[in-house]
């Protein structure tokens, strides 16, 4: 069911004594009964911790990558089974920063999406056009294609479970967020994408995001979007000041 989600990408950063610290404080200071889902993806080392840390709280855990495979031989990798074994809840799938430097294309992305729900995982499924994609005007095509391929053999009870973040890679770490009105058009294009791939309830059931350079003071114009139904946030999910702005600045529709 589509809902407001906040979601912490900490990609390669935090040692174990900082994800204590961070963790801590943010299930001290989020209420119970706070209205965003609260997401957050530590490094796989410190997992077990920040499910222990996070037990009893509205905060859910994410790994920031998986394997598509149980088991195997495949040496330095970490597998579906493994997340939900140690309490991991949620899954980052496609990451751009994945895709651009360690070779996650479209193909592996849907193996690991239907890998994930088929664990009982759920996927935030990113997607993002480049500066040049979008000043080539060749974007909107770029994102349907990743979205298509991405849920290729999923049904629309699975995909309903899906959450998606729109990450355009011009805004991620650099400052520069898109405009509410820029993400807007293609959290809805996203949208529309999913309505003509199944049928429009599941294109409304599915929660998606955007992420890139989300914080407190631009959140709340961000999330009163109509189709933008929270934050991937990268850099200012690390301390627990930032993050708690940017989930009490969220418009919850
Ligand atoms: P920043 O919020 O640091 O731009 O990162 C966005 C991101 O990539 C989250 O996955």
């Amino acid at each position: 069911m589509r809902k407001t989600i906040i979601a912490g990408n900490w990609k390669m950063n935090h040692l174990g004594q900082d994800v204590t610290i961070t963790v801590t404080s943010l299930v001290q200071r989020i209420s119970p009964d706070v209205k965003p889902e609260i997401i957050i993806a530590p490094v796989f080392p410190y997992l077990p911790q920040a499910v222990e840390l996070a037990k009893d709280s509205p905060v859910h855990i994410a790994a920031q990558n998986m394997h598509w495979e149980d088991h195997g031989a495949y040496t330095g990798e970490v597998s579906p089974a493994m997340l939900t074994d140690i309490g991991v809840t949620h899954v980052i799938i496609g990451h751009s920063e994945r895709r651009a430097y360690f070779n996650e294309t479209d193909e592996t992305v849907n193996k690991k999406v239907k890998s994930a729900l088929s664990h009982g995982l759920t996927p935030i499924l990113c997607c993002g056009e480049t500066l040049e994609q979008r000043e080539a005007g060749v974007m909107q095509s770029w994102i349907e294609g990743q979205i298509e391929q991405a849920l290729s053999g999923i049904s629309a009870a699975d995909a309903e479970k899906v959450i998606i973040a729109y990450e355009p890679i011009w805004a991620i770490g650099t400052g520069k967020t898109a405009t509410a009105a820029q993400a807007q058009e293609v959290c809805a294009l996203i949208r529309r994408k999913l309505a003509s791939l199944y049928t429009e309830a599941t294109a409304q059931a599915v929660s998606i995001l955007y992420g890139g350079s989300v914080k407190g003071s631009n959140v709340a114009e961000l999330t009163a979007s109509a189709d933008i139904d929270g934050g991937l946030v990268g850099g200012a999910s690390l301390k627990a000041d930032d993050f708690m702005a940017i989930i009490n600045g969220a418009v919850v529709k």
